[in-house]
């Protein structure tokens, strides 16, 4: 018998969904990032927010933009919000990102934004003496197996003294579906705050991913063997501001 659902085509749903952000002016309500978990659970927000100006961004964000120095690099830059931020403080931004709708929208505003990622960098991209993981990219760390590699990729990257600056949130909390989805997350041998998951728009979703919501504790861990050591950490609530540097040695 023909089967009667279908999964949905793979695509670039994250960049699709700036786009019409863009197109409509920004407005809100125009466009939501729909992201799916692994376990059913759907969350929606406006792509407004990836949209936020300089004036507008945390105190957390406005942090890092004021300690971000030398040629910089916006690691999964989106729409460039932090980019421009930078740009417009007369900061040397170069924004990366893997979707070609985040690329083209971001170099719409006038960011120097490349397509590629972390662990595909484009070619002659060169080195840098910040690398930015903002919007709560630390989540790129993937993992507890994935990590030291991606942590080892972003420091061939960087030049003697770089900084690493990046945003994460504790994923402890009440709500009982994520609460049952660490638990479940524990007995898997995964990380509790490893969440696999997809950005869906329309008819189109992007492959399944693993995105990390981890505790400073957690990114202590991580880092003891990799090329990173801390300089300071910023903490508001659950969310916090980790500034690493590259070890001499
Ligand atoms: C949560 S959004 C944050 C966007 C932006 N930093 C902001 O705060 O507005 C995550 C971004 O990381 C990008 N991304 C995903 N995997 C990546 C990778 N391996 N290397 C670089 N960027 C990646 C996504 O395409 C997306 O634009």
């Amino acid at each position: 018998m023909e089967p009667t659902t279908s999964e949905p085509r793979i695509g670039d749903a994250f960049g699709r969904t700036l786009q019409r952000c863009w197109a409509a002016g920004m407005a809100p309500g125009a466009a939501f990032e729909i992201t799916e978990r692994d376990d059913g659970y759907i969350s929606t927000a406006d792509a407004l927010r990836y949209f936020t100006p300089l004036d507008d961004l945390s105190d957390l964000d406005q942090t890092a933009v004021a300690l971000a120095r030398g040629r910089i690099l916006d690691v999964g830059t989106g729409a460039g919000r932090h980019a421009l931020a930078l740009q417009q403080q007369g900061k040397d931004v170069v924004g990366l990102d893997p979707s070609p709708g985040a690329v083209e929208v971001a170099c719409q505003r006038g960011v120097a934004a490349e397509l590629g990622s972390i662990a595909h960098p484009p070619e002659g991209i060169g080195t840098f003496d910040t690398l930015l993981l903002l919007g709560n990219n630390l989540g790129l760390l993937q993992g507890a197996q994935a990590a030291p590699g991606v942590l080892r990729q972003l420091a061939s990257l960087a030049r003697p003294g770089a900084l690493l600056i990046g945003t994460g949130m504790d994923p402890a909390g009440s709500d009982p579906d994520h609460a049952a989805y660490q638990d479940r997350n524990r007995i898997r041998g995964r990380m509790p705050g490893q969440i696999r998951m997809r950005v869906r728009g329309g008819a189109v979703a992007t492959e399944w991913f693993d995105y990390l919501l981890l505790n400073p504790h957690e990114l202590d861990r991580l880092i003891q063997p990799s090329p990173w050591r801390w300089e300071t950490i910023h903490e508001q609530g659950p969310k916090y501001l980790a500034v690493l540097h590259l070890n001499p040695s």
